[in-house]
């Protein structure tokens, strides 16, 4: 039972019933906003209370909140899915809320109970549910909850101010090009994270340090940017926003361990167990790059992929980096990694039953 009841303050549409069948007809990713957001506050003195659905619309925020000084900040990302009966579904969102209080902890922020964060997202997905695409698409309403210390105070300590905030975006492919074999960059010049850091917390800071390798990896022609660990340089981490997975001839699936600089992915734990249960080996561990690019030459790697909630699963073709380029398999998507897509979203779109009971009803 939720302490937080996220009553809704107005029932005036922002955004007419045209404008949003023209967005929904090609939503792109996090570019478009829906209605409304639901918002809760927490302070050291009293907790988490305050909480409202609201319209959607710019914070007010002092110049000298800590947020904006010193990045105390997380967030979650996990999507609503729309059936062909017209119910909407999301996908496993305890794994999310846990790792959420995963990241508050790390990031010295108020956790929020398992259940508030499932009443937020009923709360903005009721009040936004004509925003969520029709069972016809494979699109979704991409749910944003972000959590940021809002006291306005400079001094370096934990804010006695929070707030919470779930915003939602109709999404259709990350990619701009879709679900396409990407390109990936391999940094030999920056690291996302590192050990002892705030790696496995999905805070903002993650995100920024991530910001230059993609910029160079676009200067290079790449999609995507992938970074190797900060201490050895030579085994993979992941990609500016997804985990990365790699296929073997012998049908291995091997994706890099859990070493806390890398961020927890639901999608890659959710693809582990439907690997394992088609009858695939899954490895967890560490991952030496120049091992993955001489299996690619030797065709012992035969598929690789990136995953993420956003991006779900997402075929990578090439590596490019100083030293040269590498194709995976013939460069296209790989056989299973499409299979393995399909499986997913067939049971997120409720196309094939739940066997994991990975559905919770919005
Ligand atoms: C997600 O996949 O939900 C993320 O938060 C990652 C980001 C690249 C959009």
């Amino acid at each position: 039972m939720s302490a937080l009841d996220f009553p809704q303050t107005s029932t005036v549409r922002r955004i007419a019933d045209d404008e949003r069948a023209r967005v929904l007809a090609a939503p792109g990713f996090g570019t478009h906003f829906t209605d409304f957001m639901a918002h809760a506050r927490w302070t050291e003195e009293s907790g988490w209370g305050e909480s409202s659905v609201l319209p959607y619309g710019p914070l007010q925020l002092s110049p000298a909140a800590a947020v904006l000084h010193y990045g105390q900040e997380i967030f979650e990302g996990l999507k609503a899915f729309r059936h062909a009966d017209g119910s909407v579904w999301t996908f496993r969102p305890e794994a999310n809320a846990e790792r959420m209080q995963r990241s508050a902890r790390r990031l010295a922020l108020p956790e929020l109970p398992v259940e508030d964060f499932l009443a937020s997202l009923r709360a903005v997905t009721a009040a936004d549910e004509p925003w969520v695409p029709k069972a016809t698409s494979e699109e979704s309403l991409y749910l944003r909850p972000f959590m940021f210390a809002s006291e306005e105070f400079l001094g370096v300590r934990a804010s006695q101010t929070v707030d919470y905030y779930v915003i939602a975006s109709p999404a259709g492919p990350y990619f701009p090009r879709g679900v396409q074999p990407l390109v990936v960059w391999i940094t030999d010049e920056y690291a996302r994270a590192g050990a002892g850091g705030t790696g496995a917390a999905k805070c903002g800071g993650n995100y920024a340090s991530s910001l230059l390798g993609k910029r160079e990896a676009a200067e290079n022609g790449a999609d995507e940017v992938l970074f190797l660990d900060s201490e050895t340089h030579a085994s993979i981490d992941e990609l500016s926003g997804m985990n990365v997975f790699a296929l073997t001839r012998d049908g291995r699936l091997l994706t890099p361990a859990l070493t806390g600089s890398i961020l927890e992915g639901v999608t890659r734990a959710s693809i582990l167990r439907l690997a394992a249960d088609r009858g695939l080996e899954v490895v967890e561990q560490r991952l030496v790059m120049s091992e993955v690019l001489d299996q690619l030459g030797t065709g012992e790697i035969t598929e690789m992929f990136a995953c993420g909630t956003a991006a779900v699963i997402n075929p990578i073709g090439s590596f490019a980096a100083r030293g040269g380029s590498w194709t995976v398999g013939d460069g296209g998507s790989g056989e299973v990694t499409l299979a393995l897509r399909q499986e997913l979203t067939d049971i997120q779109y409720g196309r094939v039953p739940d066997r994991h009971g990975w559905l919770t009803r919005l």
